[in-house]
């Protein structure tokens, strides 16, 4: 039949799917879509106790129709082989049931003819069920991870989406923090082992009531369902260290995010890197998880072999961002082979299909049937076409609106440890981060040290004569400038640490509040040290005001300028997160305010509009300036080789006439002042970010 001949048939003439034993060695039976099962077609699993068996039933009464009865059929003989996943019971609280109804999601177009919107994914029906994985296939660029995003209510804001999204029967968009996503890239602490970003990861999300035992051993048994236990003590590694390889990466990420069993479970291609065993294994493996726990889950994948594909429950194959095909996987040969493209014997079916929908090299390709030729493009348009004229199309729909009516749970939000709890495993995970980390604080110690001996050399002895005056200035100056100048050095780990919170805060491991805490707090002791050993070198080498109570407020403000300096580029990295720009934003921000400490133009000099005002009381520098010099000048005397002067003159005098600070108040008040620059920084950190949230989840809902 030619293409164009297959295109004027009416519909009742097309070719339609009918059920029927798939050609593959599929063990699930054809699909019979029928809402209600009978108590005594279900069947028992071999490790279920009565009382869990009783509460399945009920569980399935409520969602389950044919094809899932059908997949525990084939669950009940692969529990017999190789690996069981620990008994526990299951937890509590409502499944997940996920419909949408003719879902488009568009860009606007980048070229001029505006208006016309470039569609990425067009007129989506379909569903996903609790203990059922739903497989999206279909070539790269077409709309997989899209798909993905718009169900987990990710999408980016550059994106329109229409259609419904029922969850739970309900009609609204996943927010932050509901469901368990693993995106297509790694975002891992890279110093980390992977037995600690596990443990750490299930300190942070197991309930507070499980005790911290049984945490570990979720953690160690979620390591070994993805077969990470060779490699558990390995460091994850990253651009600077080896360590794990892609695919072990991949089994990291989604160890992470199955450690709570999540009731709504995305992976975006999550056999990328891995060979055909563990893509098998891990797959497999999943599926047991979701059966064992109703787990949703939802994956798009990449060439899965034939063992693989048969461990999903329904397949959505997409080309382009339409339906090629959804529906039960047993059924696609069917379906396939009816619009005349039956797989050849000894190929893998997902390969056939997607070397079918695949136009991107696109080439004329032989036709299975009759031999005649026809392009990818209309292989496309045919079998879309066909799917919305055949029947399994009607039985999805009839499905996705007997399942938008029936009105279930609330979804909740993701980690149930307290506040306190999250707090003090961020702050011991980011503080062996930071340990680890050599380009965090090390490199930088190594840096001050250096900058320490040079400036003591220099001014070594500084002495107490009239010279010694502008060189006491300088001294500080540059302490002060410089030294928190470089903290920007520490900038591209704290960017990498933002990217792992930014993954960590969308799936609801924790909130924003808790990373302040923990970031600030493991930052502390590092601080001290590269304020407290370069301090004391300068200070001593230099021969700065004697008496220890002035190098501890010297090494004090110090300690308070780098703290305010890493909140000020917290800031910045929460609006540029990209590190060269921050890096370079830091930079110029920093650079502005330097000039304003009242050093390289004096204060009563200042322009009024912008530098005086608001600029000098904005700037940083200058109390830090105030302090470092009210500590040095105040209780010292220097000779006055000024005619006609006083023989000596006092710090004080110094202070108010050449420096021209204001004397009102004390180094105390600069210090507080700092100070309360640091938490008002921080809370500015904290808004910035929940405001973000806040305005990305009202999109989302408003789209
Ligand atoms: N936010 C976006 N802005 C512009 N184009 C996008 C956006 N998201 C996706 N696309 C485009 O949509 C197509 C599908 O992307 P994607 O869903 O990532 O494909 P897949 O995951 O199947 O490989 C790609 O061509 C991509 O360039
Ligand atoms: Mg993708």
């Amino acid at each position: 039949m030619k293409f164009s001949d297959w295109i004027s048939l009416s519909p009742s003439n097309i070719l339609r799917w009918t059920p029927a034993a798939s050609p593959s060695s599929s063990p699930v039976p054809p699909p019979v879509f029928s809402p209600e099962i009978s108590s005594s077609q279900v069947e028992d699993e071999p490790f279920m106790s009565p009382a869990h068996h009783h509460e399945l039933k009920q569980q399935l009464d409520q969602y389950v129709d044919e094809p899932a009865k059908s997949s525990k059929k084939k669950n009940s003989e692969e529990n017999k082989s190789s690996f069981v996943i620990e008994m526990e019971p299951k937890s509590e609280g409502s499944t997940v049931v996920l419909a949408w109804e003719d879902l488009c999601v568009s860009v606007p177009s980048s070229s001029s003819s505006k208006g016309n919107d470039r569609v990425i994914i067009e007129g989506l029906n379909g569903y996903a069920q609790p203990g059922e994985v739903l497989a999206i296939m279909g070539p790269s660029g077409s709309g997989k991870t899209t798909l993905l995003d718009a169900l987990a209510g990710r999408l980016p804001s550059n994106t329109r989406q229409l259609g419904v999204i029922h969850v739970n029967g309900r009609k609204q968009t996943l927010a932050f923090g509901t469901s368990a996503y693993v995106t297509q890239d790694d975002t891992l602490t890279t110093t980390l082992t992977v037995k600690e970003a596990v443990y750490y990861s299930a300190l942070l999300q197991l309930p507070d009531s499980m005790t911290t035992s049984e945490k570990k051993e979720r953690a160690e048994t979620t390591i070994k369902v993805m077969g990470l236990h060779g490699a558990r003590n390995t460091k994850i590694g990253g651009w600077n260290i080896k360590g794990l390889s892609g695919g072990q990466k991949r089994r990291v990420s989604i160890c992470i995010e199955i450690l709570t069993r999540p009731k709504l479970l995305f992976l975006d291609e999550p056999t990328s890197g891995l060979d055909s065993a563990a893509s098998y294994h891990v797959v497999n493996r999943i599926a047991k998880l979701s059966r064992q726990y109703r787990m949703t889950v939802i994956a798009s994948i990449h060439q899965p072999s034939s063992e693989v594909f048969n461990l999903f429950h329904n397949l959505c194959l997409l080309s382009s961002g339409r339906t090629i095909y959804f529906g039960p996987v047993s059924a696609a040969n069917e379906f396939f082979a009816l619009n005349g493209y039956p797989y050849p014997t000894m190929t893998n079916p997902s390969d056939h299909y997607l070397k079918t929908i695949n136009k991107d090299f696109d080439e004329d390709m032989e036709q299975g049937s009759g031999g005649k030729l026809t392009t990818t493009e209309e292989a496309i348009y045919k079998l879309a076409e066909a799917y919305k004229t055949s029947q399994i199309f009607q039985q999805v729909k009839l499905q996705v609106s007997n399942l938008c009516k029936r009105e279930g749970g609330i979804l909740e939000k993701g980690s149930q440890a307290s506040f306190l709890t999250q707090s003090v495993v961020l702050t011991r995970r980011s503080f062996l981060n930071m340990h680890r980390d050599l380009g965090y604080y090390w490199l930088r110690l190594g840096a001050y040290i250096g900058l320490g001996l040079c400036v003591g050399t220099i001014f070594l002895n500084i002495g107490t004569s009239f010279g010694s005056i502008q060189a006491r200035g300088s001294v500080l100056l540059f302490v002060v400038a410089f030294l928190t100048f470089m903290a920007i050095g520490g900038f591209p780990s704290f960017v990498e640490d933002m990217k792992i919170f930014g993954r960590e805060r969308l799936n609801g491991h924790y909130g924003v509040a808790a990373f302040v805490v923990g970031n600030t707090i493991s930052s502390v002791p590092y601080l001290l040290m590269i304020s407290l050993i370069p301090g004391a070198l300068a200070y001593y080498l230099v021969g700065l005001h004697k008496g220890y109570q002035h190098f501890l407020f010297f090494a004090l403000l110090l300690f308070v300028c780098m703290m305010l300096v890493e909140s000020l580029m917290m800031v910045v990295a929460s609006i540029v997160p990209d590190f060269l720009m921050g890096i370079i934003v830091g930079a110029g921000i920093q650079g502005a305010m330097i000039l304003n400490a009242g050093f390289f133009r004096l204060p009563n000099d200042l322009p009024n509009p912008v530098w005086k005002y608001p600029m000098y009381y904005i700037s940083f520098h200058r109390y830090a300036n105030e302090g470092f010099y009210k500590n040095e000048f105040q209780g010292l005397q220097f000779p006055n080789n000024q005619i006609g002067g006083p023989s000596t003159i006092s710090g004080e005098e110094i202070l108010k006439t050449i420096w021209q600070m204001p004397m009102g108040y004390s180094k105390w008040v600069d210090l507080a002042v700092l100070f309360g620059m640091v938490v008002l920084y921080r809370l500015m950190f904290f808004s910035i970010i929940k405001l973000s949230e806040k305005k990305k989840s009202s999109s989302c809902l408003n789209r």
